[in-house]
């Protein structure tokens, strides 16, 4: 009798340590720590397709981090808005329901209106000016350093590139044809302004809606990279397009603060290898693989036009969207917008 009772006590107290056990680790996993000798779970969320310098470099630093962290570290990308769409996944980075995330800068300024000045129109001639403006103190400094009054921190800077215009009723080549027309614009109250200057309006919405809304005609037009606009068949749903390359679309890779602070310094070391490696990646390869898509719609043959703006166009949004500087002066920072025209001249 008594060797039962001691072997049914052992039986329960190992399956009741094991209970506990799998409760910890599954908590563990969900939010991003460690638990015992399971792995850290990564959970990177974003918005757009596999096949774009986001997705990719994604994917990259996936398997650059468990190389270099020796399978310590488990990342789980979740690309197309699976997880997430852009009004939700700050405030998921926030909370530690995913660990990591690349917004476009555009949607860091829902938080932080300073971001915005990577929105500005014609800010900047090319992609090495803004990593010139992302090293320096004065800006890319600047707006890192902020992020950590909302529990984030910012990893790195990736970038897409240089958005063109699309419209479904006519060519857009001068100012005036944007009269009246629906643009979509990632929330960011300077892409608005943009729009309004030009005589359009402005329609801020998801990236994970533009496909159905252009199709439906909730919208005429938008505003995107080669990349996202062919990765998502924008292309398909619109006639016209103009390459004008008059913003900039760029990424703010960021994690939950107090989660990769915890990180045990080996694996943080690891995750930062992979991230280095990852960014000059997308450096270098970005451009490129805009210009590839620019191909691929071109052999699509289904947009009627795809106009060049010319030198005298270009000037003439320039002109006409030069006033978004001054209105955003107070609300962005002088200091910060007078360090991006710098770079400008
Ligand atoms: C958009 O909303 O148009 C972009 O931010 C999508 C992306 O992440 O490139």
């Amino acid at each position: 009798m008594k060797k039962w009772f001691a072997l049914l006590l052992a039986v329960f107290m190992v399956s009741g340590l094991m209970a506990g056990c799998g409760a910890r680790s599954e908590q563990g996993s969900e939010n991003g720590t460690k638990a015992g000798n399971e792995k850290i779970v990564i959970k990177f969320s974003h918005v757009v397709a596999e096949n774009t310098p986001k997705g990719q470099a994604a994917i990259m630093f996936e398997e650059l981090a468990e190389k270099y962290t020796e399978g310590r570290v488990d990342v789980q990308v979740f690309p197309n808005s699976q997880l997430y769409n852009d009004d939700e996944v700050l405030a998921a980075v926030q909370q530690n329901n995913v660990q990591m995330a690349a917004p476009a800068t555009s949607k860091v300024s829902k938080l932080f209106p300073q971001w915005t000045i990577f929105d500005f129109p014609f800010a900047f001639p090319d992609t090495d000016a803004v990593q010139t403006a992302m090293e320096s103190e004065e800006i890319g400094g600047k707006l890192f350093s902020m992020l950590k009054e909302q529990q984030l921190l910012g990893l790195a800077m990736w970038d897409n590139g240089f958005k063109q215009m699309t419209l479904d009723e006519h060519p857009l080549y001068m100012p005036e044809d944007f009269k009246g027309q629906k643009f979509r614009v990632m929330s960011s109250r300077v892409l608005e302004a943009q729009f309004k200057a030009l005589g359009a309006n402005p329609v801020p919405m998801p990236f994970s809606e533009v496909y159905s809304a252009l199709e439906q005609g909730v919208i005429d037009g938008q505003e995107n990279t080669l990349s996202n606009i062919y990765s998502k068949k924008f292309h398909e749903v619109q006639k016209y397009m103009t390459i004008s390359n008059h913003g900039y679309l760029g990424y703010a890779v960021i994690t939950n603060s107090a989660f990769w602070e915890g990180l045990p310094t080996d694996v943080r070391e690891g995750l930062e290898k992979a991230l280095d490696e990852t960014t000059r990646w997308v450096r270098e390869n970005a451009q490129r693989l805009n210009q590839e898509n620019l191909e691929k719609i071109k052999a699509d043959g289904t947009l009627v036009e795809i106009h060049e703006l010319t030198q005298e166009e270009k000037e003439a949004w320039m002109k006409a969207t030069d006033v978004v500087y001054e209105q955003f002066k107070e609300e962005v920072g002088e200091d910060l917008i007078n360090a991006v025209m710098a770079l400008r001249k």
